[in-house]
């Protein structure tokens, strides 16, 4: 009985627990910054496009990023194609310069502490990349490079904001430039309109906006009055403003104006001693609206050598290859299916002669 009892429990602390890293993984895998993705449509058991996108691994990205449980051999093998044609896909050089054996580990090419340099950011090993963030996320990241001078490269990103990697596909892709957004926000959450220009969007705030007053009460913020002007808010904080005269750090007199604390202070010299007037409000002033700035979408200013068409084959390709390095197990998960499955019928055949050879003396 009382091992039942403990057995419940242990299930019940199991099934919790497991509940509890189920929504934790979900909340973790929709923590993209908010941003929207669109699918990647990648297909691990496409050769062709792996091998694509293993080719322009080798020429825009591992010049930088390293695969350090990847070998290009394995690839080939993986691909199905022979170590002398992955060579000629994969083509590197090793620090001796001399083109890397089929067998080697993939590295990058630049030692890590200059690239911490350079970058800010090491550029990380992208091995478990395409189970780390996933497939659509690396696709999207690809694809969202866009102009902004205030970055160190010259360039930003919507799905990883202020990014410390170069876009190292930009004479592919074009030039992007932002498209700007700009929401008109009520109590700091709420989208009540979206405007393409900035200008629409203060002309909106001004008939909007109000001068809110708040309590900074116990149990968080209550609106006490909402005014169309900073200045008739501002009387209204003022008006429940008293000023405290401290002797050194310690109160001595309360006033409603600070004028009237400053006379007393004036009036009322001490030796030695040191007095601060200090305003004391339950109440501050906030503003009921406000603009916030987004990136809309982007757009190709200056086309690359590649259509948006090409381009997104490119990054598909690069995202498939990523995504079949991070677990190149998966390519083979099918055929042990397969395998499982043709040994349980051999095994059925033997166990029904076997059964039959018990049974014969029975019947
Ligand atoms: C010139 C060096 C350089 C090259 C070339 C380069 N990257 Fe990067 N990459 C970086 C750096 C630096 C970071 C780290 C950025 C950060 O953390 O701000 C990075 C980050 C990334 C990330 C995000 C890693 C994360 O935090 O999850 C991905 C994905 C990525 N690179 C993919 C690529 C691909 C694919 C290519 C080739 C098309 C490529 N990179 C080429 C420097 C480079």
């Amino acid at each position: 009985m009382r091992e039942n009892k403990m057995k419940h429990s242990i299930i019940k602390t199991l099934s919790a627990g497991l509940m509890a890293s189920f929504l934790l993984s979900s909340v973790a895998s929709a923590n993209s910054g908010g941003v929207h993705l669109e699918p990647a449509n990648i297909d691990v058991h496409n050769t062709t496009s792996l091998l694509r996108g293993a080719k322009n691994f080798a020429n825009y990205c591992q010049g930088c990023h390293s695969l350090k449980f990847s070998r290009a051999n394995r690839i080939a093998a993986d691909t199905g194609v022979s170590d002398a044609q992955i060579k000629a896909i994969i083509f590197t050089r090793d620090d001796e310069n001399n083109p890397t054996k089929p067998g080697a580990l993939m590295k990058s090419a630049i030692p890590e502490k200059d690239a911490a340099k350079w970058f800010g950011t090491a550029p990380p090993d992208l091995s478990l990349e395409g189970r780390s963030r996933g497939g659509d996320w690396i696709y999207n990241y690809l694809k969202s490079f866009y102009s902004d001078s205030s970055r160190p490269f010259g360039v930003n990103n919507t799905v990883f904001d202020n990014v410390g990697m170069p876009h190292v596909l930009l004479d592919l892709q074009g030039v992007q430039d932002p498209v700007y957004r700009y929401d008109l926000l009520h109590h700091g959450h709420h989208v009540e309109a979206s405007f393409t220009s900035e200008e629409a969007a203060n002309h909106a705030l001004e008939e909007e906006r109000k001068f809110e007053v708040v309590n900074l009460g116990l149990f968080g913020e209550d609106i006490v009055g909402s005014y169309d002007t900073e200045k008739e808010a501002a009387a209204f904080v003022e008006a429940n403003t008293t000023y405290k005269v401290l002797l050194n750090k310690k109160e001595v007199a309360s006033f409603a104006s600070k004028a009237e604390a400053d006379k007393y202070v004036s009036s009322n010299p001490v030796d030695g001693g040191k007095y601060k007037v200090v305003a004391k409000s339950a109440y501050s002033v906030k503003s009921s609206h406000k603009i916030e700035r987004h990136v809309d979408h982007l757009e190709i200013v200056k086309p690359g050598k590649q259509s948006p068409a090409e381009y997104e084959q490119t990054i598909r390709d690069l995202t498939n290859f990523l995504v079949y390095v991070s677990e190149p197990a998966q390519l083979h998960r099918k055929s042990y299916g397969i395998y499982t499955m043709i040994f349980l019928f051999i095994f059925f055949i033997f166990a029904y002669f076997l059964k039959k050879e018990y049974w014969k003396d029975v019947h």
